[in-house]
């Protein structure tokens, strides 16, 4: 029989217990380590898995070898923590986003490939069954729109695009094989960061599908939806609690997956078969009007946070 495999998660908050709780229960994984310079958690994680702990990273390096890890520390500290893992030869399950700029996440992934080792990003809502049903599904959607909103602004070193709208976006990019035309965002900081924490983004495809996105860490309720349009017909995703865009019980025809993470926010809802939108592209429909940027270009308003967010698009 082949060594376990020996793994160390690197913060360990909210996501990290859940990288922790995971490893602990998969056979052929050794939890061998947790690092957390909050003391209190620390000794949470000594009592709850029996590893050792480390304040930092380098106390962990020192200690001896390990085969993987996973960074779920704040994202302004997953280039810095996984450079170092990398280089270090160890691979490296970081969650999203995986940088802060672009450049920085193509450096990691130059990184990963000059010591052979794997670098996964943690975009865990790519392998929800529903929006892998939707990718063997979909063929050609001329709109799509994206509703992904919290009342908490619980994560603020980074602006609500990275923190949130990403799903989102690396979601459709999956949905559309058509390469990236055109952007536009605009977006508000609220809360005393100069980060963004709602924003409107849309991208426009080559073929001429039209995507927008809302994300916001600052509404009333909470709501996580996707909507595809296609010339046949309509699917609908919902992320959240049972119910369908208009706040009413999920329409007839409305079925859970299995496979929907509660942690991460309950049920994994998808319907089809609806009669298809208006065509985007005709003008006189206010809705797609409204929707469409007037000309080509780079990304452009009212946020400069916003448009750096989503440079890496393109
Ligand atoms: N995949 C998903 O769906 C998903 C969901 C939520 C969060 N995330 C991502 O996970 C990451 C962590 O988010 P969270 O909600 O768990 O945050 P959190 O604040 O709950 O946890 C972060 C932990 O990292 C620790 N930490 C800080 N600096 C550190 C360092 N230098 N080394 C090691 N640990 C350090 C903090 O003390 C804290 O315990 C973020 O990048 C976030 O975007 C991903």
């Amino acid at each position: 029989m082949s060594e376990p495999l020996s793994v160390a998660v690197v913060g360990f908050g909210v996501m990290g217990r859940h990288h922790a709780n995971v490893y602990a229960a998969l056979p052929g994984v050794d939890l061998v380590a947790v690092v957390e310079p909050d003391a209190i958690r620390r000794s949470a994680a000594a009592e709850l898995y029996g590893c050792a702990t480390f304040a930092d990273l380098e106390g962990l390096l020192a200690a001896g070898r390990m085969d993987a890890a996973s960074v779920a520390s704040p994202t302004s500290t997953h280039h810095a923590l996984t450079s170092r893992l990398l280089s270090s030869g160890i691979h490296v399950l970081v969650e999203k986003p995986v940088a802060t700029q672009v450049s920085e996440a193509r450096g990691l992934a130059a990184l990963s490939r000059r010591h052979g080792v794997v670098m996964q990003v943690g975009h865990i809502t790519r392998f929800y069954k529903a929006v892998q049903q939707l990718r063997r599904e979909v063929r050609r959607p001329y709109l799509i729109e994206a509703r992904r909103l919290t009342p908490t602004a619980r994560i603020r070193d980074v602006g609500v695009i990275l923190d949130l709208m990403i799903h989102d976006i690396d979601i459709v990019l999956g949905l559309v094989d058509s390469p990236v035309a055109d952007v536009s965002v605009a977006g508000h900081a609220l809360n005393g960061t100069p980060f963004e924490d709602v924003a409107a983004a849309q991208i426009t495809f080559a073929n001429g599908c039209i995507a927008r996105f809302l994300a916001s860490r600052v509404a009333p309720d909470a709501e996580r939806s996707l909507v595809v349009a296609e010339a046949e017909r309509t699917y609908r995703l919902d992320f959240g609690p049972p119910r369908d865009l208009r706040g009413q019980p999920a329409a007839q025809g409305t079925r859970a997956l299995p496979g929907a993470d509660p942690a991460l926010g309950g049920a994994d809802r998808y319907a089809r078969g609806r009669p298809a939108l208006a065509d985007p592209r005709d003008r006189s429909d206010p809705a797609a009007a409204a929707s469409c940027p007037t000309a080509a270009g780079g990304p452009r308003g009212l946020s400069h946070v916003a448009r750096g967010a989503l440079a890496g698009v393109r």
